[in-house]
């Protein structure tokens, strides 16, 4: 049955993952993998969230199904995370799914109901799971120009020149804040001349938030999504709580449709429902659980706020230090844009080769295209770190 069959590519930051580990060099710096790390490099479980599953093991007295959607309690909370107090709820949907991926699949899955083969754009670059979850779903990709490597900045001229070439009924994913790989974001003018195109061509967006909390704070990394949800008919959220709730291996995330109105609403959510019947038939309850205890009580709420908020300005501390070692180092502003950009990532601009001698003569790892997480930057190695990466600029 299965000689015919290649091996599947390996993972490239799985795979780095490995060569890090197997790597005895004292002082080699991680920059690669996509988790959030605090100071000694570790990723806990967060304060808030180890509570919830304390109260969720007390008073869980039975594990039988729940149904397609999961914890309709975490769906409504996570409505209100994303689109805040002031969307019109009547027309909008949640259901638990599987992590930010199965959520993006799920969401994929109904577009694919409703639209057979559509395109779907996307950012270039964007997250390398993106196209491969829509390609399953049989919709098409294709990239709308988003990121200058040269400065750093957002191309937004070429990606709204883009935009207005997609013929209607198109679907444009958007990263709702902390864009993967790069760390540039859209500022507030922008999500809304993103907004008017949409309006303009009859695009669908399609948000896919999978750090909020991460960038400049909860209600502040939803504003582009909200702002969206103010001005489209209907749109469609793929959400994770994978990072801001630090329970990735849990799977949690949600999928959301804002429909024109209630009714269109329902039944979009019905066909969501069976496309998940079909693929894994319920979400996994755990975590989802923990979430929405969290998010429902008003004391746990406020701690894990209080956590995430320590995670964000740890990161922006982490990225002010990091521009100014560059500065200092390479006695140019060619990095400052690391001190701009939010969320988790920022790309360098380096070549695979630059990355390559970075591991091989530094012990410092990162993605091929220069992608690094900056919660694995060494608060005390900085001024070491950034003199290594201008030794390999030449
Ligand atoms: C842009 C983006 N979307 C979605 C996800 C989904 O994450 P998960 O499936 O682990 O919740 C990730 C995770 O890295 C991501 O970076």
């Amino acid at each position: 049955m299965f000689e015919t069959l290649q091996p599947a590519p390996a993972d490239k930051i799985l795979a780095l993952i490995g060569l890090y580990r197997n790597d005895p060099r004292p002082g080699k710096v991680d920059l690669g993998v996509g988790v959030y790390k605090d100071i000694d490099g570790r990723t806990p479980v967060m304060r808030a969230v180890r509570e919830a599953e304390k109260r969720l093991l007390a008073s869980q007295d039975t594990k039988t199904y729940l149904g397609l959607a999961g914890d309709t309690g975490f769906n409504a909370a996570m409505i209100k995370l994303a689109f805040g107090d002031k969307a019109d709820h009547s027309r909008i949907r949640a259901a638990q799914a599987p992590g930010g991926s199965g959520a993006l699949r799920l969401v994929a899955e109904l577009l694919q109901r409703t639209r057979a083969g559509a395109t779907v754009w996307l950012s270039d670059p964007t997250w390398p799971n993106h196209p491969p979850v829509m390609r399953a779903a049989g919709l098409k990709v294709r990239d709308y120009p988003y990121f200058d490597a040269a400065s750093g900045a957002v191309r937004f001229d070429e990606m709204l020149a883009a935009l207005r070439t997609a013929n209607s009924g198109d679907v444009v994913l958007l990263h709702g804040c902390c864009h993967n790989p790069t760390g540039a974001n859209l500022d507030a003018a922008q999500w809304a001349k993103v907004a008017d195109v949409l309006l303009e061509r009859g695009l669908l967006p399609f948000v896919d938030i999978a750090y909020q909390g991460f960038g400049e704070g909860l209600d502040a990394d939803a504003a582009g999504l909200r702002l969206l949800a103010g001005k489209v008919p209907e749109m469609v959220v793929a959400s994770s709580c994978s990072k801001n709730f630090a329970v990735y291996r849990d799977r949690v995330g949600a999928a959301m449709i804002m429909a024109k109105d209630g009714a269109q609403a329902d039944v979009a959510m019905s066909q969501m429902l069976a496309a998940a019947r079909a693929l894994y038939s319920m979400p996994p309850d755990h975590g989802a659980a923990a979430v929405r205890i969290v998010l429902e009580d008003s004391g746990l709420r406020k701690d894990w706020e209080t956590e995430l908020e320590e995670m964000r300005l740890r990161m922006l501390r982490l990225r002010v230090a990091f521009a100014d070692a560059l500065r200092r180092q390479s006695n140019s502003d060619r990095f400052d844009f690391v001190a701009s950009h939010r969320g988790m990532f920022s790309r360098l601009g380096l070549t695979e080769a630059q990355v390559e001698r970075l591991r091989t003569e530094h012990a410092v790892y990162m993605v091929g295209d220069s992608r690094i997480n900056v919660a694995g930057l060494p608060e005390d190695g900085m001024d070491d770190l950034a003199k290594a990466i201008v030794s390999v600029l030449d």
